[in-house]
């Protein structure tokens, strides 16, 4: 059990007991074998690259559950009506938060949106594959904002995402240059937020989102679409 930190590159991290036995639950499960660096520490989350045990590598999402703002979340939650029985109580609510994360990815997923493949949510941790290359995550558009890129191709891409997406009936809500990982091609991350098109604010969520993307492809002086919003809005109603 001890050596399940390889080379110490986690070493340091503190999980409180019940993520450790989260981690050591999908180890015993064949879903992971080792954690290897962390990608990411979050407010609210740490991304952490890991390996299965044919060494493919794996993004875990783990919800640091004392830090999370569980009020809002349950709020949030509970607005949502896949999930409008969660208790408000702490542990339920992240869980559940996480939950909610790879459902919508699933429906990503079986919507062929590009996006990473949901592989595993236990307790507070989402097992997902991992977009980059030997545990260096891919950059998101925003870090690349600078580059030389095929920005517009990149945008007729998202925008069919988006299309899918909406299609499937689920609205990201989150959707901006930050939460787009760029390998050879887009891939949307971060459905924490996404909600069904039966949520009272989903339109105004789409907007948020077409907004978001329209404006930072303006900036790279991609000709977007103006009616995005409007020819979305059709699909849900
Ligand atoms: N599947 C993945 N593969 C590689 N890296 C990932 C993956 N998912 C997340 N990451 C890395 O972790 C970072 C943060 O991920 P994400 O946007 O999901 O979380 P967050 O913004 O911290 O969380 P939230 O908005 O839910 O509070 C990403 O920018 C990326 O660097
Ligand atoms: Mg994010």
């Amino acid at each position: 059990m001890e050596d399940f930190l390889s080379e110490g590159k986690i070493e340091g991290k503190v999980y409180d007991k019940r993520t450790l036995m989260a981690i050591f639950k999908l180890m015993k499960r064949g879903i992971i074998k080792t954690l290897e660096s962390t990608v990411k520490e979050g407010k609210e989350s740490v991304v952490v690259a890991a390996k299965n045990k044919d060494g493919e590598w794996l993004a875990l999402k783990i919800y640091r559950v004392e830090h999370c703002d569980f009020k809002s979340m349950w709020k949030y939650l509970i607005s949502d009506y896949r999930f409008e029985r969660v208790r408000n109580d702490r542990w339920h609510v992240v869980t559940n938060w996480a939950r909610r994360e790879f459902k919508n990815m699933q429906i990503a997923l079986e919507a062929g949106v590009s996006a990473p493949r949901p592989i595993a949510v236990y307790e507070n941790i989402l097992a997902m594959s991992f977009i980059g290359e030997n545990g260096v995550p891919a950059p998101t558009l925003a870090q690349l904002e600078k580059e030389e890129l095929d920005w517009k191709g990149i945008y007729e891409q998202i925008k069919e995402e988006i299309f899918k997406l909406t299609k499937a009936g689920i609205i990201h809500s989150d959707l901006s240059a930050f939460n787009i990982l760029y390998y050879d091609k887009a891939y949307i991350i971060d459905f924490s937020q996404g909600v069904t098109n039966r949520h009272p604010l989903a339109v105004s969520f789409l907007e948020r989102d077409v907004k978001n993307i329209n404006e930072f492809f303006k900036k790279k002086n991609v000709e977007v679409d103006e009616n995005l919003f409007e020819k979305l809005r059709g699909l849900i109603e």
